[in-house]
């Protein structure tokens, strides 16, 4: 018999327990789709090995399962992904839907000199080396051709939309003096994207030099000019924010009237949050990388979380319990 009379479940890692709570609710209230909502349980032994357990019986269910890839470390929770998948697989599961709005290890994606790893595409190899995953959804992959690193099929959402509501709330007769700014080359097509989204404003593209790993310098901008624009610089992630701090600081020398920054990723490794509380200039960013309400109010001076629940809950319905389309909320 399957469970609840529904053939879906909703199962979560620790780190995910709230995204897919409020993501059920979303989808009961509006769809009167009322989803059983399993929450795994993760225990470290002494040696630092993980072991998860699944509470309930999945039997012969459809798994939409949340996992985030970011905590404790991308490398433990990596780990976990994996014996999580095999643990669903093993308890019998028809399909597993994988949710992990933040995929670790996807700017690795070509080799960028000899001798390097295609990390990016080791890891999807890893995960659909259980067969159960059937699906998966994501956000912002820093490439979206990385789509095809996977055999499965992708839905890549989009934080821009979101974005775009946002500042043309917020900043309505501002924008017709925006510049949409990208950080790199490989932000042109999203910064383009985004664009659209805001009345077709002008684009502008920095060349970046990274001389090593999250270390970057804002060369030159090519495009548009920003003086006395307001820039708004939309990027994927932001990890240590060296690249973000760089270009703002590029763009008020160059004369933008003010910077905004919005990235779907808010990583924030090292002394981001620090240095950002010390600039003191507004970042939006999803709650791709799940953080709890206290760490939102401790760094409100800077930061602006905008959610993304309803995309997922959204998407959830659509596409893999109706078979509808999701372009109509994320083009
Ligand atoms: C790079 O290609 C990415 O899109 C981000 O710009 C970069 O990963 C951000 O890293 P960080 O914040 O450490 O400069």
């Amino acid at each position: 018999m399957e469970q609840n009379g529904s053939p879906y479940v909703v199962v979560s890692s620790p780190g995910m327990h709230d995204m897919a709570e409020r993501v059920v609710a979303l989808i009961g209230e509006r769809h009167d789709l009322h989803l059983r909502h399993v929450r795994l349980e993760v225990e470290t032994f002494a040696n630092g090995e993980v072991m998860v357990y699944v509470p309930e019986t999945v039997r012969r269910q459809h798994v939409f399962f949340f996992h985030e890839l970011q905590h404790p470390s991308p490398n433990d929770a990596l780990m976990t992904l994996l014996v999580a998948n095999d643990a669903l697989r093993r308890a019998s599961v028809t399909k597993i839907t994988l949710i992990t709005p933040y995929i670790a290890y996807l700017r690795q994606d070509r080799k960028h000199k000899p001798r390097v790893p295609i990390s990016a595409r080791m890891l999807a190899d890893l995960i659909e080396s259980n067969k159960s995953v059937q699906e998966l959804i994501t956000a912002d992959m820093h490439a979206e051709q990385e789509q095809g690193f996977f055999s499965i099929p992708v839905d890549n959402l989009l934080g821009l939309g979101l974005f775009a509501e946002h500042f043309k709330r917020h900043l309505s007769d501002e924008l017709v003096d925006a510049v949409i700014v990208a950080p790199d080359f490989g932000g042109a097509v999203r910064a383009r994207r985004f664009a659209k989204k805001i009345d077709d404003a002008p684009v502008a593209i920095f060349e970046k030099r990274r001389p090593r790993a999250n270390q970057s310098e804002a060369v030159s901008l090519i495009g548009e000019s920003v003086v006395g624009k307001i820039a708004i610089v939309c990027d994927d992630m932001i990890d240590t924010g060296g690249t973000i701090r760089g270009v703002a600081k590029k763009l008020k020398e160059m004369g933008a009237r003010k910077v905004y920054v919005c990235a779907t990723h808010g990583i924030f490794s090292g002394n981001a949050e620090q240095a950002f509380a010390e600039l003191g200039f507004p970042i939006l960013c999803t709650n791709s990388i799940p953080r709890n309400a206290e760490y939102y109010a401790q760094h409100a001076s800077w930061l602006n979380m905008i959610p993304m629940e309803e995309l997922l809950a959204e998407t959830i319905y659509e596409s893999s319990l109706i078979g509808g389309s999701i372009s109509k909320f994320n083009s």
